[in-house]
């Protein structure tokens, strides 16, 4: 199994985003948001692509997004809720680093981030319970399960601790340069 990069898998507000710049310090790993990796490529915000070229749109562009952290020889990456869902993702993700499901639940989910339109799949509270319970058995295929309600730096050592990892100084923090 590679060690070398870590995926955050999980639900729209459970925290990737505030977990995985943590971690990735405590490791000495650069960070990823998958999310910005894609808004950066796209030159607007995701809730824009949904609405000018639709959800499918959208998933090819986090599918080559998900295909490039390949690139980088160590990383934390944070993905977008739907990222581990899709079969070609997950294989790729579970060949490609350890995966780690931060697990909030929808209540929790609302309370957190309350639908602003920001996250085009963040909606009414019933629509938020139907998707977090039909993605659930698909975020348990990650390789760890934590508890998202917890304090960030409990998170990031409690992940530590179930990982085994440590920080590698000695090797690599960035993507190799294949231009030369
Ligand atoms: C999505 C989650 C969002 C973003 C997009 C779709 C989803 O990311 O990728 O709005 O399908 O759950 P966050 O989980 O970072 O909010």
């Amino acid at each position: 199994m590679e060690r070398d990069r870590v995926f955050l898998v999980g639900f729209m507000g459970s925290g990737k985003s505030t977990v995985g710049p943590l971690l990735a310090q405590r490791l000495g790993w650069p960070f990823l948001d998958l999310d910005s990796v894609i808004e950066a490529s796209f030159g607007g915000p995701i809730h824009r692509i949904f609405a000018e070229h639709g959800e499918p749109c959208f998933r090819r562009m986090e599918s080559d997004a998900v295909r490039n952290l390949e690139r980088w020889n160590h990383c934390v990456a944070a993905l977008g809720g739907g990222a581990f869902i899709e079969p070609r993702n997950r294989l790729h993700i579970k060949r490609s680093g350890l995966s780690v499901f931060l697990n909030l639940s929808p209540e929790l989910v609302l309370e957190r981030c309350p639908p602003d339109g920001t996250r085009p799949l963040l909606k009414d509270p019933a629509s938020v319970q139907e998707l977090y319970a039909s993605r659930l058995p698909l975020y348990r295929l990650s390789d760890f399960e934590v508890d998202a309600s917890l304090p960030p730096d409990r998170i990031v050592s409690t992940i530590l601790e179930m990982t085994g990892l440590r920080p590698s100084p000695s090797r690599t923090a960035s993507p190799p340069d294949h231009g030369h």
